[in-house]
């Protein structure tokens, strides 16, 4: 058992900090948003993961997990400091690290001699050694410091933490390296080892390549489409091939979230400053950013103009079971679809009940209220509320039964036979 304390008490820090109370550390978490803490310290947490709060409530309950907006009480008697503050986009493209700045400044000059700070925020390659320097100068003496990247996904972090593909591990040191690693001894994932520029690195070639894949699958389903090709078929095909994997090869309306158009832009923009040119890179980011107007064109080729029709847009979140909805395609269709003059109410399972207006459109609070009257219904996001809904009870409710269907939640066979209009993506149209 370690004394560890987690700095940034966002999605990335309660994950990393809440399960590793559970492997039986003793972990105090930091974030200088006092409404947080607060509400951390009354029980509450501030994001929806499964799972989680389960674990957060048991931890406390043992006396494990604790919750501070004070620097030197966090970190003054830990052992080992995570640094897990946000890293987001800059207006350039580039990764605003000044979140990092200010928690290194904050917490240094309380650090014990010999502790070690892990680095889990998503920094550009090379930001090792800046921090390192930083670290230094503010606390007085050398720091030991060292890179280990997540690779949790919204909706299914408390499982990919303790089943973890791998735990990467970068320093140029071995002592704090195999401290980091006797930190995740009851996880049984495979360790790997490296300097941390290489470490940086695993993380940005990873998103990058997981980005790649779904813009490759979504350019695939559009020559499905002129084809008279199964995008869901072709990708299963593909899939079976180990060298491919099946993972990663659902078409839909385009990757959203906080990570992947984040990561990708920043490696364009570290690319750009090497004087390195990327092609396929850009290319990740040019097919994902054209998916949603490719979507909304099947909208407007089957009614011409949807000036004055309404519109129910199913699921908002960038995927299921999260509540976040940063970059989520929902809203460029949203903007789209308005912009085209049409009257547009939403609906997601967990935002509508949370009740936060969301880009300026109404919310339904049920998926039945917001199909009653529509004249069409695009869906976003395949919720398992989405997915279990039946296609034939659509034209029950709506005016005319056009479902826009951007995640491919039903089979096109189901459609048979029914009154409906049914288009998705990369498969056959069913009218
Ligand atoms: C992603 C990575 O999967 C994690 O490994 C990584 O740790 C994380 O970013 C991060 O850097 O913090 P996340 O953004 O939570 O995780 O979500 P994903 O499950 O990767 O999905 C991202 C987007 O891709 C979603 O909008 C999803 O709908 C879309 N997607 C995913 C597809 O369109 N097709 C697919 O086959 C898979």
């Amino acid at each position: 058992m370690n004394k560890l304390a987690v700095i940034g008490a966002g999605y990335v820090g309660l994950v990393t900090g809440i399960c590793l109370a559970s492997c039986g550390h003793d972990v105090t978490c930091m974030d200088i948003d006092e409404c947080k803490i607060d509400q951390l310290k009354a029980g509450r947490l501030p994001l929806f993961e499964p799972g989680l709060q389960e674990l957060h409530d048991t931890n406390t309950a043992k006396g494990r997990l604790s919750f501070t907006t004070n620097p030197e009480q966090a970190v003054q008697h830990a052992e080992g400091v995570f640094i897990a503050v946000g890293t987001p986009p800059r207006k350039d493209g580039g990764a605003d690290l000044s979140y990092i700045h200010n928690a290194i400044q904050s917490i240094a000059p309380f650090l014990q001699k010999d502790s070690v700070i892990i680095m889990k925020s998503t920094v550009p390659v090379g930001t090792h050694a800046d921090v390192k320097k930083l670290l230094d100068r503010t606390a007085g003496h050398p720091v030991r410091l060292v890179s280990n990247p997540e690779f949790l996904r919204e909706g299914s972090a408390v499982n990919d933490f303790f089943y973890s593909d791998r735990i990467v591990i970068g320093s140029n040191d071995p002592s704090p390296a195999s401290f980091v690693e006797q930190l995740y001894h009851s996880i049984p994932s495979p360790v790997i080892h490296t300097d941390p520029q290489t470490a940086e690195m695993i993380k940005y070639s990873s998103n990058a390549f997981l980005a790649a894949k779904i813009s490759f699958i979504n350019e695939m389903a559009a020559l499905c489409e002129a084809e008279g090709a199964d995008i869901s078929m072709v990708a299963a095909g593909m899939g079976m091939d180990k060298r491919i994997g099946e993972h990663f090869l659902k078409a839909g309306i385009g990757y959203g979230g906080s990570c992947f158009p984040k990561d990708t832009t920043a490696l364009l923009y570290s690319a750009a400053q090497q004087n390195i040119t990327v092609p396929l890179l850009s290319s990740i980011h040019e097919v994902n950013r054209r998916q949603p107007r490719v979507f909304i064109k099947k909208v407007l080729d089957r009614f011409g103009s949807i000036e004055g029709k309404k519109a129910a847009v199913l699921g908002l979140t960038f995927k299921p079971n999260t509540d976040d909805l940063r970059r989520s395609p929902s809203r460029e269709i949203i903007n789209l679809l308005v912009e085209e003059g049409a009257m547009v109410t939403g609906y997601d399972p967990v935002v509508s009940v949370s009740g936060k207006r969301v880009w300026q459109i109404p919310l339904a609070q049920t998926m039945e209220e917001a199909l009653t009257g529509a004249d069409l219904a695009v869906i976003c996001t395949e919720w398992k509320e989405i997915i279990d809904f039946p296609l034939h009870c659509y034209p029950l409710y709506m005016k005319e039964a056009n479902i826009f269907d951007g995640r491919n939640c039903y089979p096109v066979s189901q459609a048979r036979g029914l009154p409906l209009f049914y288009s998705s993506v990369g498969r056959p149209v069913y009218k």
